[in-house]
């Protein structure tokens, strides 16, 4: 068989997700329900986290999604790198649409989205989770945030910058108008865990819950 040559490798790269990885993984064993479920991942991405958590967590079939059909490539090769058989084939969702091609789930994650694409994403995250998740189930999600109750580091200030050069509409999110978002979905906040570099793992539940 011919071997590929790096160009044709198509598993995108990202360090963060490469840097974050392992410690995002051990929150979600620690809120993750052992007998495992349907997980649907919001902005997965290059697919590094599908690929990485669905093989430490074979009691839960992850079904990565992404607004970009451009990114799913990467996410079926780094699943087929991993050689797992608990992922979905990736799925186009836009998490504005009034419409989810999913049905319930027992969880949702979701990383590095809300920063990273307009406000309006937010309202749209919150509204779907509400929408799609059982009555047990949690929306999980990872990402720098500016506190109302704590100076914003000076990394995760030039990182702000940085976004907004690229994308007026994009910019570090402010922690209270996200719960404020939740809370008019009806989510509940349930755990909040500090993460490496000024990063916030926040875990909301069902309505129903
Ligand atoms: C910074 S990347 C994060 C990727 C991955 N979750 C990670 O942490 O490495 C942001 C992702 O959000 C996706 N995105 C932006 N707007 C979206 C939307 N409206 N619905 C779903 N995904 C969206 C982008 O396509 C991109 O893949």
């Amino acid at each position: 068989m011919r071997r590929m040559t790096p160009t044709e490798d198509p598993r995108a790269h990202s360090p963060a997700a490469e840097r974050n990885k392992q410690p995002i993984l051990e929150v979600l064993r620690q809120v993750l329900r052992a007998e495992g479920g349907d997980l649907l991942e919001i902005a997965c991405g290059s697919g590094q986290h599908a690929a990485h958590f669905a093989a430490a967590l074979p009691a839960w079939t992850w079904w990565p999604s992404d607004a970009n059909p451009q990114v799913l490539p990467s996410v079926r090769a780094w699943v087929a790198d991993a050689g797992i058989a608990n992922v979905r084939a990736p799925l186009q969702l836009d998490v504005t649409a009034a419409q989810w091609p999913v049905g319930q789930v027992d969880a949702i994650y979701c990383a590095n989205m809300l920063h990273a694409s307009p406000w309006a994403t937010c309202r749209g995250l919150m509204q779907g989770a509400a929408r799609h998740l059982a009555p047990h189930g949690l929306l999980i999600t990872y990402g720098p945030y500016l506190l109302d109750d704590l100076p914003t580091a000076p990394s995760n200030l030039s990182f702000d910058a940085d976004l907004r050069e690229r994308n007026p509409a994009w910019g570090l999110r402010r922690l209270a108008d996200v719960l404020a978002e939740a809370h008019q979905a009806g989510l509940a906040l349930t755990q909040r865990f500090a993460m490496p570099a000024n990063n916030l793992m926040l875990v909301f539940a069902h309505p129903a819950a």
